[in-house]
């Protein structure tokens, strides 16, 4: 049983769209879990608007139906302090933390590193701006200098994740253009599937 958690310092930076999609990913390996930390219930919401391809949990009744799992995939809320970031991290085979490229979440996301110290975790850049702009490459080379490890794959900002949302699917479902963003999440899973390998 591999257990994964997707966490950080900010709100709003695309947490539970990266739960949701690495879960989905991971459906396709085995048999996989999310459990439900965030107070918006981000996940069972979506799940209850439409159909998701694994079972979402509430957090307060994980415990029945985490058992002989090969994934566990953890949301939780925005701002843990920094001793709630170690047990996470403790619990977890990997932390993901997202980040948006901006600035204002540089200096979280080095503080946070800072906390985890030597635990395994990754930094995944969400909500990337398509060209002409280059934020995601910028703060990848800052996180990059300043000894973050952070994931190859940046996931793009697009539409269609809006669109996964209303519907209740994971993007992987939609068609055409809607989908594209599906690339991302599962070039991601790849990634998340060597690191575990190794660890
Ligand atoms: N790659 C993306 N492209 C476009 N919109 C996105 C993307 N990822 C997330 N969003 C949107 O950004 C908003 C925040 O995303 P999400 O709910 O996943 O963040 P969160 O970190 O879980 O937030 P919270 O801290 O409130 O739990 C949502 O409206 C979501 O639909
Ligand atoms: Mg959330």
């Amino acid at each position: 049983m591999k257990i994964i958690t997707v966490t950080g310092y900010k709100g709003g930076c695309g947490k539970s769209m990266t739960a949701i999609h690495v879960a989905t990913y991971l459906s396709g390996q085995g048999d996989v879990v999310l459990v439900d930390g965030d107070p918006n219930r981000t996940a069972i919401a979506w799940s209850e608007r439409g159909h998701l391809p694994f079972l979402v949990a509430d957090e307060r009744k994980a415990m029945k139906v985490v058992q002989g799992r090969d994934y566990i995939v953890i949301d939780t809320p925005a701002r843990p302090d920094s001793s709630d970031l170690k047990e996470l991290a403790d619990g977890a085979d990997l932390l993901i933390l997202p980040t948006t490229p901006d600035v204002v979440s540089l200096g979280p996301m080095l503080q946070t590193a800072n906390d985890l110290g030597t635990a395994t975790y990754r930094a995944l850049l969400t909500i990337v701006p398509p060209r002409p702009s280059h934020e995601g490459e910028t703060m990848w080379a800052e996180l990059s200098e300043n000894g973050i490890p952070v994931f190859r794959t940046m996931i793009r900002r697009a539409a269609g994740f809006q669109k996964a949302a209303l519907a209740g699917v994971p993007i992987s479902a939609l068609s055409g253009r809607d989908r594209l963003g599906w690339l991302d999440y599962e070039a991601l899973g790849k990634e998340i599937l060597e690191v575990l390998s190794y660890e």
